[in-house]
């Protein structure tokens, strides 16, 4: 059965750190509140001159490394972001350039910290009906010029960051065994950045009353983040008939620890069995997901025939999981 297998992770995140204690000096925030509320440490922060195709960059090349292909080796390349380096042209096509990726397509895919998984779907459906051989799929974002640091209920909680994965055709057992997706467009409003777009075009006035900043209704997007989550990854254990004692780690995206215990508590997976980096990064959005991937990768998580997965929520609302047999 022709399936499509990660054969390679990357991820980067920008050298500056935040703290916490940095951001009591920004806003009326604290250390403790933070932490206890968040399980965020602290978070990085992209240079003034770096873009997102920038950090998309670093961490294709070390896949690309892991994998030892070049650039030309990959037909499509798919970005997930909500915080690309422009409006036209996509994220994609600026990374292809930087890797000088001649034989690729590329595009962009916008389901906020769902976008990683989503964009694995995609490339995923691809690859099982034989349109492309080796995809590279990146999750990439620089939230921090997207946010209000005025706003302490959002500036708190987003870093940035970029991870990849190479996915390569195969045939056999191993590889993405299924991916869901889900969209609730009802709930738009929880999580928006309103301003800059053909709603509300750049203006004096959209810059005055800070609409080109991300919007959050954190307590009400918590409630359904974590009903939400509970429910997919039941469901998706239960439709490829696995328990959960089966799985050996859960890769979530990285919001809210108490977000990600929810979950955990749900399936009866102890903590040791949950990657979790959200104390170092933050909130990544897309880029959370492959960043704790490629973590798990480094640092020997993962074994052939793991079952691993990944699951994620954000703006859309958009919600996703993927079951990989490594
Ligand atoms: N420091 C101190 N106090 C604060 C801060 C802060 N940084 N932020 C809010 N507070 C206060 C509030 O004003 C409120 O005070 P009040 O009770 O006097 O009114 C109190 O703390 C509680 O606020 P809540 O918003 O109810 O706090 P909550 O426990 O819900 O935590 C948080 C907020 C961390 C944002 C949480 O709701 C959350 O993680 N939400 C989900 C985020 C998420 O999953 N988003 C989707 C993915 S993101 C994406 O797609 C880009």
């Amino acid at each position: 059965m022709l399936r499509s297998k990660i054969i390679a992770t990357g991820s980067y995140t920008p050298e500056r750190i935040l703290a916490n204690s940095d951001l009591e000096k920004i806003v009326d925030t604290s250390d403790e509140w933070i932490t206890e509320r968040t399980g965020i440490r602290e978070r990085r922060i992209a240079r003034k001159s770096e873009a997102t195709s920038d950090l998309a960059y670093e961490a294709s090349k070390n896949a690309l490394k892991q994998a030892g292909l070049k650039a030309k080796d990959i037909d499509l390349i798919i970005v997930a972001t909500v915080t690309g380096d422009m409006p036209v042209p996509s994220t994609a096509c600026i990374l292809q350039d930087k890797l000088d990726a001649k034989m690729a397509a590329a595009f962009d895919i916008n389901a906020a910290c769902s976008g990683f998984i989503y964009a694995l779907s995609v490339a995923d459906a691809y690859i099982k009906n034989g349109m492309h051989k080796r995809i590279l799929v990146v999750g990439a974002e620089i939230l921090t010029k997207f946010t209000d640091w005025e706003d302490r209920t959002t500036c708190i909680l987003f870093g940035d960051g970029a991870g990849a994965a190479i996915l390569e055709a195969t045939d056999g057992e191993r590889g993405i065994i299924s991916t869901k997706i889900h969209s609730d467009g009802s709930m738009w409003n929880l999580l928006h950045t309103p301003g800059g777009g053909s709603k509300h075009p750049t203006s004096k006035e959209t810059i005055n009353k800070k609409l080109h900043f991300i919007k959050m209704k954190g307590n009400e997007t918590f409630k359904v983040a974590v009903r939400t989550l509970e429910s997919l990854v039941v469901e998706t254990l239960r439709e490829n008939k696995l328990k959960p004692s089966q799985l050996s780690l859960l890769i979530p995206h990285q919001a809210n620890l108490r977000i990600i215990q929810a979950t955990a508590n749900r399936l009866g997976l102890p903590m040791d069995k949950v990657v979790v980096n959200l104390e170092r990064y933050g909130n990544t959005s897309a880029a959370s997901v492959p960043i704790a991937l490629d973590e798990a990768v480094r640092t020997g998580r993962i074994k052939e025939d793991d079952y691993i997965l990944l699951e994620a929520f954000g703006g859309g609302l958009t919600w996703a999981s993927a079951l990989i047999k490594w």
